[in-house]
C-alpha cells in the first residue's frame, strides 16, 4: 500500500541518508525524483518513486540478503506503521538495502524473525505448504495441565480450524508461572497464543526461539545477522524437499 511522505523522510527510510543529510541535498538540487530535480522541501511522494542522489544514486545496494533478527517487545513487524510505531525496518537503518520482515511476529512477541530483500526466500519461508518449524518459548501465569499440553501435541480446534501436530515440552515450572516449549510449522495469525487461549491460560510472554534450523544464539534483543549463502541455500531447499514431498514433521510424542 503507498503512503504519502515527505521527500526526505522516505529518503532516509530508503536507507540512503538521514533524514537531515537528505534535506541539505534537496537545498542543494542533489535528489532526483522519476528523473526530475527537487529542491521544494516537504515535497511529498507516495513511496514508489525512482530517488537518485546525485554522487550516490546507485548506494541502495540490489545484493540479495537475509538477517536472521531478534525483534524486541514492542515492535511492529512491517517496513512502516501509520501510528508512528517502532517497526523492524528502523533497526536496518544502516544497511542500504530495501528489506522487509519475512512473516510477522506480534507485537508483543519478541524473538527470532528473518528480514530480507529475496522475494524467493519470502515466498518459501512464509507459504503454509512448506511447514518451515518454528521453535517458541511461551510463559503463562500459574500452572499447567499435562493433559492439555497432550492436547496441543495432537491438534486442538481453533475457529480457523485444527492445528497440525505439535513439539510441546514443559520446560520450567516456578511457582505462579510456567514455560513450555513449543514447535509448529504452521504460520496462523497469533497461533500459539489461541492455542494456549484455547484453554483459558493467560501468556505472560512469547518468544520465538528459532526459525528453522536458525537460532538466535547470542543475538541480543535489536540485534541482527547476515545469514551466509550455505544457510539461505539450506532453508530454501527444506521449504522445497517439505512443500515436493508433502511433508509435515511428525514429532515424536512424550
Ligand atoms: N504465535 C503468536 O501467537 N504470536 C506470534 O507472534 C507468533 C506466533
Amino acid at each position: 500500500m503507498e503512503e504519502k511522505m515527505r521527500l526526505q523522510k522516505y529518503m532516509s527510510q530508503l536507507g540512503l541518508c538521514s533524514r537531515r543529510r537528505a534535506e541539505e541535498l534537496i537545498q542543494e538540487g542533489k535528489v532526483k525524483v522519476n528523473g526530475e530535480i527537487i529542491t521544494q522541501m516537504g515535497y511529498i511522494v507516495n513511496g514508489d518513486e525512482k530517488i537518485e542522489i546525485e554522487g550516490i544514486e546507485n548506494k541502495v545496494s540490489n545484493e540479495v540478503v537475509t538477517f536472521l533478527f531478534n525483534k524486541p517487545l514492542g515492535v511492529v513487524s512491517s517496513v512502516k506503521d501509520d501510528r508512528g510505531r517502532k517497526t523492524i525496518i528502523d533497526f536496518f537503518k544502516n544497511e542500504n538495502y530495501r528489506l522487509y520482515p519475512v512473516g510477522r511476529l506480534d507485537y508483543n512477541t519478541s524473538g527470532a524473525i528473518l528480514v530480507s530483500n529475496d522475494g524467493e526466500l519470502t515466498n518459501l519461508v512464509t507459504h503454509p505448504s512448506t511447514h518451515l518449524n518454528k521453535t517458541y518459548m511461551v510463559t503463562i501465569d500459574g500452572k499447567v495441565k499435562l493433559e492439555h499440553l497432550e492436547a496441543l501435541r495432537n491438534g486442538i480446534l481453533l475457529e480457523d480450524g485444527m492445528t497440525q501436530k505439535a513439539e510441546v515440552e514443559l520446560f520450567r515450572e516456578k511457582i505462579d508461572q510456567t514455560m513450555i516449549k513449543i514447535t509448529i510449522h504452521e504460520g496462523r495469525n497469533r497461533q500459539v497464543r489461541r492455542m494456549f487461549e484455547h484453554f483459558s491460560y493467560h501468556v505472560r510472554n512469547l518468544n520465538r526461539d528459532s526459525v528453522g534450523f536458525l537460532t538466535l544464539g547470542s543475538l541480543k534483543r535489536g540485534e541482527y545477522r547476515k545469514l551466509s549463502d550455505l544457510e539461505v541455500r539450506m532453508i530454501k531447499n527444506i521449504c522445497k524437499a517439505n512443500q515436493k514431498n508433502n511433508i509435515i514433521p511428525d514429532y515424536k510424542k512424550k
